[in-house]
Formats: C-alpha cells, structure tokens, sequence
C-alpha cells in the first residue's frame, strides 16, 4: 500500500463547502485512505466574504471533529491547516501570525481568483519566505490566466513556489481548460506535489482516476514522488525546487 500524503482536502465538517457532516467526512477519509493516502491533512477555507473563518474557527470545527472521530475504524492520520485565499485581509492575518500554516510552520497554503491573479504577488510570496513561510499554490491549473499562458507559472516555480496538482483535474473533474492545464504542467515537470481537494465522498473516484492517468503520463515513480515525497518535503521545510 503506498504512504500518500495529502496537503488539500476539506474533511471538516460545516465550516465551508466541503463535507456536511461527521458521517460524509468518515466516508472521505475512509475512501482516501482505501486509494493509498496515510495521512490527510485537513485544510478548511478561509476566505473573508465568502467562507468567513479565522484561525480560531477552524481549530474549534477541527478539534470538534476529532472528538466525533475518535474510535472510528480505517481512517488515515490527520492533521489542520487551512486554505487561504489571497486577498489583503487573508495576506495581513499570514504576516502577522494569524494564518494557519502547514504543521511545522514552514510552509502555508493559499489560492487565487479564478479569473484574476492578485495584485503584487510575487513580492507577497517574498515577504512570505522572509518570514520562512513557503507558499504552495493550490490547484494553478484552474486559474484561467493560466490556460493562456502555462509559461507563467515558471516563474512561479523559480521564485520557490511550490505548485500543488488537484489529481482529480486529470480525470477531467473541472472541465477541458483545468485538465489541458494540468497535463501541461504535469508535462513540463513543473508540479512539486499533488494532493485530492475532495470536498465530498463521491470525489474519491476522481481522485483514483486522476492518479491513474498522473502515473501514465509521467510514470509511476514521478507521481509517488508528487503524492509522498513532494509532500513530506513540503512539511518538512525541505523543498528543492
Ligand atoms: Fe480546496
């Protein structure tokens, strides 16, 4: 059985729009853990207007989970951090200690728009690394600035982001650009880790599928490298872009 590593995966029940209840959560992490995934790290929404939680939050609808876990049979280990959407609000509470990084703290989660990429964020993503903090961007392929232009997110790559596959792209869960995207990036070598971002038990399927395809287009060992390696070094403060 393989060690995947999951570092996006919305398990906690009622905070965003990830799972509903205890039960759809159980089901989620049974059914990843079932494909290969040992540990399943918890990343709930924050996003001011849209998913209103801070860090305070998201601990207590973790650790709630917890509680209702406890004793339950086949799950993977599991740990919190949150999905921080770029935005000023977002990007103050990081530098200032308020955010939810990786475990360890050296590395911390974020997503864009969909359509628009934010203002200055290559020094954003500076200031981040000055703090020690690598930033791992979620799922670059559904960005549409970046179906235009794929290139872009090499310079991403050379400033020391970490770019992280939503594997269910590749089993077409998003649509035509979002894969296309995706087989793109995946092609140019330029995804460091790929994780679920399963919302819902009935994900899973994609995610088996997308991990499939990820070992046929750039084989088994580049993709056990971005689904256990890529992550480990991810929070361990390794990476080596
Ligand atoms: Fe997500």
């Amino acid at each position: 059985m393989p060690e995947f590593i999951d570092l996006h995966c919305h398990w906690v029940a009622d905070i965003d729009d990830g799972v509903r209840t205890v039960q759809e959560g159980v089901e989620l992490l049974q059914g990843l853990r079932k494909i290969g995934f040992a540990k399943v790290i918890a990343t709930p929404h924050m996003r001011p207007g849209l998913f209103d939680n801070d860090r305070a939050s998201i601990q207590a609808a973790y650790q709630r989970m917890r509680v209702a876990l406890e004793g339950v049979p086949d799950l993977p280990a599991m740990d919190l951090s949150s999905e921080h959407y770029f935005d000023d609000v977002v990007f103050s509470r990081l530098m200032g200690g308020e955010a939810l990084p990786y475990p360890g703290g050296r590395a911390v989660l974020v997503e864009f728009h969909g359509h628009n990429m934010p203002a200055r964020v290559a020094d954003r993503f500076f200031d981040l690394r000055r703090k020690g903090l690598r930033p791992v961007l979620a799922h670059p392929e559904r960005y549409s600035p970046v179906w235009k232009r794929p290139e872009m997110m090499e310079e991403y790559v050379d400033r020391g982001t970490v770019l992280l596959l939503d594997v269910a792209a590749l089993a077409g869960k998003y649509g035509r650009a979002t894969r296309k995207c995706a087989e793109q990036l995946a092609e140019a070598g330029l995804y460091y880790a790929a994780c679920s971002d399963a919302h819902r038990p009935k994900d899973v399927g994609d995610v088996a599928e997308g991990i499939a395809n990820l070992k046929r287009m750039v084989g088994t060992e580049e993709a056990e490298f971005l689904l256990i390696d890529g992550p480990k070094a991810v929070l361990e403060g390794k990476v080596d872009l």
